[in-house]
């Protein structure tokens, strides 16, 4: 078969796994030869492409980043998105498309299958591990060790200084790296943007902490907000920076905020995001083999299945109470 590849929105480790699995699996197994399209659906409305061959994805497995781009070009944002996509398909005599991606991505891809009977299978990544279809996205795991690593750290400098160290994460409207984080480093308060939270409360886990003579780490998602009233930032980076001061402020302890930012999403995968991504990869070719159009793979336990595209990406994932009250016993 002659198929493309593209990778779209943002980037995250693990992405060249993928490409390397799908390339891998589909030229040795069935001798497909594959397209890869620059920086996401740009890449496609424009015809902007390169050939990918064994030879192009030796050596990137550990490399962090998309060897081809990456873009949040949306082909529906455009009325002839589709005919444009369907144009380029064509004039390569491709098969079908592999699109690897986050909800936007993945979204559109569902879309041009279902509506427009274009052949793409999705493949699930996203540090924010927002996609109900699969227990786990590529990069998320990356991104939880790096926060993790950051936690250790901060532990032994604020326990010096005597401080309360601040961690701002990413995530988007969930709060899926802060509470793995937050867990994993031992943080005395998570906070996330599924639950608006109390200030007060939060100055009393940081009170609790200094009390028991250990400085407090408090992680919050970078969409995390306060209950009531909206939270003007006024010339602050962000809801890290504000909420160490209003900590300092409220209970006279000095405190510092750090903003993990794109640190996150660079950089080399961790072993399990390069096994899910390789066996994302070689699951979706696959799929592709099979005509299985309008399906994403996705991990359901240890198993990679096919779900509806549709489907998968139709709500957020977002952390439900139960799961936060297991972080909860260990605040303040
Ligand atoms: O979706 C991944 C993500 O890193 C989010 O967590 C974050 O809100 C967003 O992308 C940042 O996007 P950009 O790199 O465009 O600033």
């Amino acid at each position: 078969m002659r198929i493309g590849v593209l990778t779209g929105g943002s980037d995250c480790p693990g992405l060249n796994a993928v490409i390397r699995a799908v390339v891998r699996k589909g030229v040795q197994d069935h001798g497909d030869t594959f397209t890869g399209f620059r920086d996401g659906w740009r890449g496609v409305l424009t015809d902007d492409a390169m050939e990918l061959g064994i030879p192009e994805v030796r050596g990137t497995l550990p490399r962090g980043g998309t060897v081809l781009g990456s873009s949040r070009t949306d082909p529906l944002a455009r009325p002839d998105g589709p005919a444009r996509v369907r144009a380029t398909l064509e004039a390569r005599r491709l098969d079908g498309l592999v699109v690897i991606g986050g909800i936007h991505t993945l979204t559109a891809a569902a879309t041009l299958a279902d509506e427009h009977g274009i052949p793409c299978v999705g493949v699930p990544k996203t540090i924010d591990n927002d996609i109900s279809g699969t227990d786990y996205t590529v990069g998320f795991d990356t991104a939880v060790g790096v926060a993790t690593e950051t936690i250790d750290r901060l532990h032994t400098t604020a326990e010096s200084h005597k401080r309360v160290l601040v961690v701002e994460v990413m995530g988007r409207t969930s709060g899926w790296i802060a509470i793995h984080a937050g867990l994993a480093g031992g943080a005395n308060g998570v906070l996330i943007p599924e639950r608006p939270f109390d200030l007060d409360r939060v100055c009393g886990w940081v009170a609790s902490r200094f009390g028991a003579s250990y400085a407090p780490i408090v992680v919050v998602a970078d969409n995390a907000r306060p209950a009531g009233e909206p939270v003007r930032l006024g010339g602050l980076s962000g809801i890290g920076e504000w909420l160490g001061r209003e900590i300092e402020h409220r209970t006279g302890h000095e405190s510092r905020a750090t903003v993990l930012g794109h640190i996150q999403r660079g950089g080399t995968p961790s072993p399990f995001d390069r096994w899910l991504a390789t066996r994302f990869g070689l699951h979706a070719v696959d799929a592709v083999h099979d005509g299985a159009w309008g399906q994403m793979v996705a991990l359901h336990g240890q198993d990679v299945v096919r779900v509806r595209l549709a489907d998968a990406v139709a709500t957020v994932k977002t952390v439900d109470p139960a799961r936060y009250a297991e972080n909860e016993v260990f605040f303040g």
